[in-house]
């Protein structure tokens, strides 16, 4: 870390003497202020419920400028990643740092592809589940148990070890969450097939059948492997935290991702994408575009519990730069599957349209991010919706496992243990149950 040369100075009102913390610059971004001392020299903690203020890591991976609504993955701008290149290449520069070559890429695609298998004994693990579980019930118990089947690959601490689990991880996160579909529909699974890529694999496992050839279509292919790139990796969010707290305590990677996906279903993180979906399938079954100016005034009032899902962001206080590529996925798919005039993608445009313009929405910052949009595409391609939120953990764990490996190979890392501002019983003493 490189110290800048301003320090930080800390005094207080009480008399007690200041003391100064060092100040550490990064490449690029806000410069954070180091208080690991600050305990030992004040006997005080710093108090930051939901990490507002906090680095928790230093990271050279993703760099995020909310102001500005950048995007960038190891310095280079996410729309370039979602152009210029495919989701592997994409793996390979988180993993690695670097973008392949076209011998590296060939390499590393081949790793992934000979790994897309699971054992055999995993679907009779999955048959223990109902078959309406949800599936992220399902993914989280499936990520958990990969811990059970490869035992070469669960010591953290061996280099070797991190990088089967993170190969193993992606390339079996896809046929994982299309077991779950297939197992919630009754259909049988379909294996992985190598020739096809990363993405039209998925397809393929998803909706072929042994019945009937089934043949990808290259625009869903494009729009599936954009879907992964963009949610590839957002810095410190709050499962790569998860993950990285979990995985501090030494646990295996396979237990670590796990957390991940747990973490990641909540709806004011990837769940959002479901809860946008069914916001705008709501809106519509109420009268469609005709009572957006009603639902805006729900959202607004404070005592209705209503957000507007698919908007808003920790970090973006701009459009969420994932937003506008995934706004245009949306229109090419729509066309593929010839439903230019869905009727949730015109009352998304409009919602759009007048959030922004409210100034409620414009005082606060709030713009459209990534699962505004993805919702629609993923529904287009014919992804059921509770899937949404699983396919959203299959792209995020390259991100994860990026994150957990730099973090293990980082020297300064230690077990994550936040502490707390107490303000319970003080001491008191158990009277007999009588006396109670
Ligand atoms: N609809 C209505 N009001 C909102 C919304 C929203 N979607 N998001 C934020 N606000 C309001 C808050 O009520 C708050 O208003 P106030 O200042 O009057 O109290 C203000 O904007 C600031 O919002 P916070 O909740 O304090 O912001 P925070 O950073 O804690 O939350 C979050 C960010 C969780 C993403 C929030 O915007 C939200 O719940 N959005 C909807 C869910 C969603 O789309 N999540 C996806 C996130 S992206 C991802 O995980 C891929």
């Amino acid at each position: 870390m490189k110290l800048a040369d301003n320090k930080a100075t800390l005094s207080f009102s009480n008399g007690s003497p200041s003391i100064e913390l060092p100040v550490y610059q990064g490449s690029v971004g806000p410069d954070v202020i180091d208080i690991r001392k600050l305990y030992g020299q004040t006997g005080m903690f710093t108090y930051d419920p939901g990490f507002l203020s906090t680095a928790a890591c230093q990271s050279a991976i993703t760099y995020i400028d909310g102001d500005k609504g950048e995007l960038l993955y190891r310095g280079y701008p996410i729309e370039q990643l979602a152009t210029g290149c495919d989701f592997l290449e994409t793996c390979h520069l988180l993993l690695y740092g670097e973008l392949p070559n076209a011998k590296a890429k060939g390499d590393f695609t081949k790793l992934v592809t000979m790994h897309t298998m699971v054992n055999e004994q995993m679907q009779f693990f999955l048959r223990g589940f109902r078959r309406d579980a949800h599936p992220m019930a399902i993914l989280t118990g499936l990520v958990g148990a990969l811990s059970a089947f490869y035992h070469d690959s669960t010591d953290i601490n061996n280099p070797k070890h991190r990088e089967i689990a993170a190969i193993r991880l992606i390339a079996k996160m896809p046929t994982l969450v299309a077991m779950a579909y297939k197992y919630t529909v009754g259909q049988p699974y379909m294996y992985p097939k190598n020739d096809l890529s990363y993405a039209g694999n998925f397809l393929h496992m998803m909706f072929a059948t042994p019945c009937e050839p089934y043949k990808v279509s290259p625009v869903l292919e494009r729009a599936l492997d954009r879907i992964f790139t963009l949610h590839a990796d957002h810095e410190q969010n709050a499962s790569t935290s998860t993950v990285r707290l979990c995985g501090s305590s030494g646990t295996n990677p396979f237990a670590a991702i796990a957390a991940g996906v747990a973490c990641l279903w909540g709806p004011a993180h990837g769940g959002a994408n479901e809860a946008a979906l069914n916001m705008l399938e709501d809106i519509n079954r109420n009268g469609g575009v005709a009572k957006i100016g009603e639902f805006i005034k729900q959202v607004k009032d404070k005592n209705s519990g209503i957000k507007l899902m698919g908007f808003g962001h920790r970090v973006y206080k701009n459009y969420d730069p994932r937003a506008k590529l995934m706004q245009e996925t949306c229109k090419e798919v729509l066309a593929e599957m010839g439903l230019e005039n869905d009727p949730l993608f015109k009352l998304a445009m409009a919602l759009e349209k007048i959030a922004l313009e409210d100034d409620y929405f414009v005082s606060r910052k709030l713009y459209p991010n990534v699962d505004f949009y993805s919702g629609i595409v993923q529904r287009a391609i014919g992804i059921p919706v509770p899937l949404f939120t699983a396919i959203f953990a299959l792209a995020r764990t390259v991100g994860w496992i990026a994150q957990l490996n730099e973090m293990i190979g980082d020297p300064e890392y230690k077990i994550g243990r936040p502490r707390q501002l107490f303000n319970g019983s003080q001491r008191r003493d158990v009277l007999p149950i009588v006396k109670r």
